[in-house]
């Protein structure tokens, strides 16, 4: 367990002003890198460089252009993010808290939180996260991703010859989604993972259950490690998933990014013309944005909903870890992000090929929920995934104790899933007349909307003691 509440430092309050990034540790950028200081907080830093050649001087010349456009239109407010200070004691009061936000589409900053540093070395990294120096992994490399066409942008190597990259100023790579051994999610985080949660608990309600898959698993901590000077473009994570990343050491100019149009959608087909004003993974700056950067300092925690967008400049070295997360407090979120996906797969990330099996483990333990705040609209939303799973994921794959019970004449889950599903149907959603669903023009019909609702408001609060009896006085 990550023992990071002892001996550890505080982190910083703010950053001090004048910091200057183009010297870092015993690294000191190359001189021709040009620098940009950022808004409101008066940071230095160089922009993506590596030296090429008297025609093209800096191969990193488009991210350079970028980055630069970055620093020179970001805001650093916006009434959906919201900062808040660490409060050690009840994790669950203040995973509650964060939750409230979540139910907005809001992006919620930690300061305070204690840390272990873990700057960027070989050993450093196998004493924090137990990954070995021999432990071959493969980087995304800057250079290679600059060339036209690029296909192949990736490089295999140790994790030592990573490391020792770290003060070469011709290479400019990073890790993404390390699997790590040694540190746990902190405990707040661990009280906002309702996926986690569930499948936890279907070790002791469904006893079936002995496949864990290998994505869902990794998909709930990994490790980043980036050299200075990389640019990650612009995406959302997949799956509908809500993510939270702690910085360990260095630093990112982290900005999320609304597109224009976003705060008024009204239908589906609003969301879809919002999001395609944004191209991914292309040095386009897409001007009808607006980009709200957060400085992340060691032991900042950024939490995102699902779906939100941003792209992150990593200065200097820089050590992070992270998480996906399903929770049941912006559900409503995951499911319009899962399903822009499926016919715009463009602007997401990795593949999660099992989530399916994680929402439907919601669905099933949602009756032991007692005492939470549930709305509508993410259960509709959890209602609507777990019955039309092929309106989600083009290929579900067949979950493989499901497979066991069937060879043995067994029911599983899913078929209990779906039965808690239809008992909720009736007595809440169906009574609410919410609607499920619709791929109309207009909002009629469709849950996301509801009561003239859209996507920074999960809706009317049930009345889910009630429905809990009920439900438990009839069965399911
Ligand atoms: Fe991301």
């Amino acid at each position: 367990m990550d023992d990071d509440s002892v001996n550890s430092p505080q982190p910083l309050e703010s950053i001090p002003d004048g910091l200057d990034l183009t010297v870092f540790g015993d690294i000191v950028y190359p001189k021709d890198a040009e620098t940009v200081i950022w808004p409101g907080v008066n940071i230095r830093t160089t922009l993506p460089f590596v030296a090429g050649s008297p025609a093209i001087p800096n191969i990193l010349f488009e991210d350079a252009a970028h980055v630069k456009k970055l620093s020179e239109t970001v805001q650093t407010e916006a009434s959906w993010i919201v900062e808040m200070r660490y409060e050690s004691g009840d994790d669950e009061e203040f995973a509650r808290r964060i939750r409230v936000e979540l139910c907005r589409n809001h992006v919620v900053v930690i300061k305070g939180h204690p840390f272990e540093p873990t700057p960027l070395t070989a050993s450093d990294i196998r004493k924090t996260f137990g990954i070995e120096e021999t432990r071959a992994v493969v980087s995304s490399d800057a250079i290679l991703r600059s060339k036209p066409n690029a296909q192949m942008i990736h490089v295999a190597q140790t994790m030592q010859e990573f490391c020792d990259a770290t003060a070469n100023h011709e290479i400019v790579r990073c890790l993404l989604d390390l699997p790590n051994s040694y540190v746990h999610p902190h405990r707040f985080l661990l009280a906002l993972d309702d996926g986690r949660k569930a499948r936890d608990q279907s070790k002791d309600y469904f006893h079936h259950r002995q496949y864990n898959p290998t994505d869902i698993d990794r998909a709930m901590l990994w490790t980043l490690i980036h050299h200075g000077m990389y640019h990650t473009y612009i995406h959302h994570d997949a799956a509908g998933y809500a993510t939270w990343v702690q910085i360990r050491s260095g630093m990112k100019v982290w900005v999320v990014v609304r597109p224009s149009g976003f705060e008024d959608v009204k239908c589906r087909s609003d969301i879809r013309r919002s999001l395609q004003t944004i191209a991914q993974d292309s040095i386009t700056f897409d001007k009808n944005a607006v980009r709200i950067a957060i400085y992340a300092t060691p032991g900042d925690i950024i939490i995102q909903p699902p779906g939100t967008l941003h792209e992150v400049y990593t200065p200097v070295p820089t050590v992070a870890i992270g998480g996906h997360f399903y929770s049941l407090d912006c559900l409503y979120l995951t499911e319009m992000n899962r399903h822009y996906d499926l016919d715009y797969p463009d602007l997401s990330n990795n593949d999660h090929p099992h989530v399916y099996q994680l929402l439907v483990l919601m669905m099933a333990l949602l009756p032991l929920q007692k005492g939470r705040q549930l709305s509508l609209k993410n259960l509709q939303a959890l209602v609507t995934m777990v019955k039309n799973p092929k309106r989600y994921q083009v290929n579900v794959l067949a979950d493989p104790d499901a497979m066991v019970l069937k060879i043995k004449g067994k029911f599983d889950d899913r078929v209990f899933a779906e039965t808690v599903a239809e008992a909720l149907l009736s007595d809440i959603i169906c009574k609410l007349t919410v609607g499920s669903f619709s791929k109309n023009k207009d909002r009629k019909g469709d849950y996301l909307f509801h009561q003239l609702t859209g996507l920074d408001n999960a809706g009317e609060i049930v009345d889910w003691e009630s429905a809990l009896a009920r439900f438990q006085a009839n069965g399911p």
